[in-house]
């Protein structure tokens, strides 16, 4: 099997080549070819994967281009991990929502939509190209706003793009843990959009074991999000929101934390990325131990503004355990290129999954998957104030893929003001003329 990956130069392709050289079977992946735009970046992960392949007999063999055409040929799948407008645009998409108070994050609000704009025109065109020169192959998406970004592939690409992200499994892994269950034996109900879902149960033997782990405010405390939220209001809900629902039911506070935070996310990683790429191409030391350093210190500092604003505290070792992101791609790899049946929690088109929404809207949602792709389960129906908060965002994505295919200016202000997190209609035009001249990737959007 061949693999590309879109975004090879990008700081987490060392953590994929990790788990491709962990797999020995039949039918695994023998070749991976890494595209970016940026060569400096290219040459710096390959020499990551070159250290981390040394001594393992038969690990892939790395190739690195800065041909897209030339990656897409002959792929059997294809990673998407862009960063359109690098570190520098996300910080930018902050501080722009931050100036207008409101919250900037790459994936949430304001600095989501900004980051959806940008990204959504050149995912398009990569879907197209890969829909040319690799019809047959499967896409699995990690380019964030993943829901959106894969709504938008899939447009072009029909199922045969599959979005990820490893919240909701490191959050299914945390609660099965503290229950007592084994993660993979354990049915997990977990439901909504990419970065907007609620864990609704978690099953052993036909029996929800989640009224248990409410009713224990100690094991509650001991966890992410049962630190994030606080056992009350976990209880009220009567289910473990993502952690990225602390930016809706905190939004106040994690506003606050943000305005005072030394640097925000997006600024902090902008420097600390700077330096490891530096690092990474001198040459001496090893570029390998410079990288899980660096690794080590991006998953310390996770929503550490968050934490703060809930007093929750350090991140404890369960929190930072590795291996999500990279294993549920390796899966969904496996089942796809093996028919090996399995049960993920993955962006895919709805269906009559959630009948609040169309049959093409993304959701995130556990599937099955084998050879013929990811198809969703069948799900309880989302409580209404969940209902409000997804099709509300949903509508918001669907004004930005709008915006992105026709350029329409009111499109996108719509996209800003209609957003549960975006306070006013002139708030949100102001967003767009804020974004629009902080972004060359947004000049689409100055005309009409
Ligand atoms: C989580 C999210 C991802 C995000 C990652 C890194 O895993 O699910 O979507 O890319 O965190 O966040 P960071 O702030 O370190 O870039
Ligand atoms: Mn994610």
């Amino acid at each position: 099997m061949k693999l590309t990956i879109l975004g090879g130069g990008g700081f987490r392709v060392p953590l994929v080549y990790g788990a491709l050289l962990g797999d020995h079977a039949e039918g695994r992946v023998t070749g991976v070819t890494l595209y970016d735009t940026d060569a400096g970046r290219l040459g710096a992960i390959a020499g990551v994967l070159a250290e981390q392949a040394a001594g393992v007999a038969d690990a892939p063999v790395v190739r690195a281009t800065t041909d897209l055409d030339e990656a897409l040929r002959g792929a059997d799948f294809v990673f998407s991990a862009i960063r359109v407008g690098g570190l520098a645009g996300r910080a930018a998409d902050e501080r722009v929502a931050l100036a207008e108070g409101v919250l900037g994050q790459e994936t949430v609000g304001a600095g989501g939509i900004a980051y959806g704009l940008r990204t959504v025109p050149v995912a398009v065109a990569l879907a197209r190209r890969i829909a040319e020169l690799a019809p047959d192959a499967w896409v699995i998406n990690f380019t964030n706003p993943a829901g959106l970004v894969t709504e938008a592939m899939a447009r072009v690409l029909g199922e045969r793009v599959v979005g990820i992200c490893d919240s909701p499994v490191g959050l299914g892994r945390r609660v099965a843990r503290l229950l007592g269950a084994d993660p993979d034996e354990a049915w997990i109900d977990y439901v909504g959009l990419n970065h907007l879902g609620w864990l609704r149960g978690l099953r052993v033997a036909g029996r929800d074991e989640l009224p248990r782990l409410l009713a224990d405010t100690g094991a509650l405390g001991s966890f992410e999000e049962g630190r994030l939220f606080g056992p009350e209001w976990l209880r009220s809900l009567g289910a473990i929101p993502n952690e990225y629902l602390h930016y809706y039911y905190f939004n106040r506070e994690a506003v606050q934390a943000y305005r005072q935070a030394k640097q925000t996310r997006g600024a902090y990683l902008r420097e600390q990325q700077a330096g490891f790429y530096a690092d990474a191409v001198r040459s001496g030391g090893s570029a390998l131990a410079a990288w899980r350093r660096t690794l080590a210190d991006r998953e310390a500092t996770y929503m550490a503004a968050n934490r703060e604003a809930a007093g929750a505290g350090e991140r404890d070792e369960d929190d930072l355990e590795p291996g999500g992101y990279e294993k549920v791609a390796l899966a969904l790899m496996r089942a796809v290129a093996r028919d090996e049946r399995t049960t993920l929690i993955l962006n895919v088109r709805n269906g009559a999954t959630l009948s609040v929404l169309d049959a093409d809207a993304v959701v995130e949602v556990p599937c099955v998957v084998d050879a013929n792709g990811a198809h969703p389960v069948s799900v309880a129906p989302l409580p209404y104030h969940a209902v409000g908060l997804v099709t509300a965002v949903k509508a918001v994505e669907r004004e930005v893929m709008a915006a992105a295919a026709s350029g329409s200016r009111a499109a996108a202000v719509k996209a800003f003001a209609l957003h549960p997190l975006v306070d006013s209609v002139s708030v949100a035009r102001r967003l767009l003329d804020g974004y629009v001249a902080e972004h060359p990737g947004l000049a689409y959007l100055a005309r009409h």
